[in-house]
């Protein structure tokens, strides 16, 4: 049998900061809508992620941090004692299988429904600017809600929420949280001038656009400590919603990575390309460029395959590898590339839904 753990060592123990990983694989986060109405994980939640349990680190599926966080239905939260308890549930299952888990912590901004907002209020979002993007809600899938903008006497409440939802994580057992400061929600919302439009201190400069997010990832650090902190950041990504990308990607991304360096974070993690879809990254922006600014552990995610993340390792370009879709199927990803064993693909119909089907019924290839 083909052992590619003789030709990368990717399957090899690492550490992101504070985190000590078993491999270098780590699964992404991925949505999968499998929560009650009131965003609390149960026990098939737990079966799932342990399953995926050989992954060296597990990125939980995005978790909002808030009820006006929130943008799709049956995702789970991370701000009430009931949530608490639930995920609870997931991390104690992780730990006895030996695993590690962190939780990515979401705050939606303008991607979300009047239907899934506290008393039918507008989602929040940075400026008042539509976007064709959908949420779904209990009726299915919806175009979101015209967003109305945040009040600079509100960006405490937000914080706080970061907070607050970092601080329930840690009750909750686990290992780290990862700030979701990519794909256009709340944060990205902030930083690319395409969607933050504000005149205030939140709004304007690169300074003001990126202060909120360090607003954010120093309030968190304070809870988890800089080496149980990762932070995601997709500068090249127009989804959700066909957002357009920041008028100068690099001087934007570079600033906000510099001032990021000293919180000291566990990682870096990028979405290489336009999330799910393609690698392809326009003229003039250099990802490893931006990466390299950092000066801390670096994961890469976006449409992996082994031979790329065996090169992109040798090359030194990555410290770990977030595989997202192929998690799905193949719950064994870890044991499936090293032993070179070919993977299932998933079927779209299978990403979200309801209960154990396309969920929890994936199998091993060596049970
Ligand atoms: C999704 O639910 O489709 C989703 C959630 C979080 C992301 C990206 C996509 O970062």
């Amino acid at each position: 049998m083909i052992d590619n753990s003789i030709r990368t060592d990717l399957f090899s123990p690492t550490k992101l900061g504070e985190i000590e990983l078993s491999n270098r694989i780590v699964m992404a986060p991925l949505t999968r809508g499998r929560t009650n109405e009131d965003g609390v994980q149960n026990e098939l939640n737990a079966t799932y992620y342990v399953q995926r349990v050989s992954a060296g680190l597990i990125i939980s599926e995005a978790t909002n941090i808030s009820a006006q966080g929130r943008g799709y239905a049956m995702t789970p939260g991370i701000w009430t004692e009931d949530q608490v308890a639930g995920w609870k549930k997931v991390t104690d299952a992780i730990h006895v299988a030996g695993g590690k888990i962190v939780m990515q912590l979401w705050h939606v901004g303008r991607f979300s429904h009047v239907d899934l907002q506290p008393n039918r209020e507008a989602p929040v979002a940075p400026s008042v600017i539509e976007t064709d993007g959908n949420v779904f809600t209990n009726r299915g899938i919806e175009r979101a809600s015209i967003p109305r903008a945040l009040g600079t006497n509100e960006i405490p409440y937000i914080i706080e929420q970061y907070r607050h939802a970092a601080e329930c994580a840690k009750r909750a057992g686990f290992d780290g949280v990862e700030v979701h400061s990519a794909n256009n929600y709340l944060l990205e919302q902030f930083l690319r001038d395409s969607t933050n439009h504000r005149t205030d201190q939140y709004g304007g400069s690169i300074e003001n656009r990126a202060r909120l997010i360090l607003e954010v990832v120093d309030a968190v650090t304070h809870i988890w400590g800089g080496g149980r902190v990762g932070i995601r950041l997709s500068p090249v990504t127009t989804e959700i919603g066909n957002t357009p990308l920041d008028s100068n990607v690099m001087t934007t991304y570079s600033y906000l990575i510099q001032q990021l360096n000293k919180f000291k974070l566990a990682y870096l993690h990028f979405v290489e390309g336009t999330m799910g879809k393609n690698r392809d990254i326009p003229e003039g922006i250099n990802l490893d460029a931006l990466r390299s600014l950092f000066d801390g552990a670096y994961i890469g995610n976006n449409n992996y395959d082994l031979e790329m993340a065996i090169s992109r390792r040798a090359e030194g370009k990555v410290d770990a590898i977030a595989f997202g879709r192929p998690f799905i199927s193949n719950p064994d990803l870890v044991e499936r590339l090293r032993y070179g064993i070919e993977l299932v693909d998933a079927n779209n119909d299978a990403y979200y839904g309801n209960g154990a089907k396309g969920y929890t019924d994936w199998l091993k290839a060596n049970p």
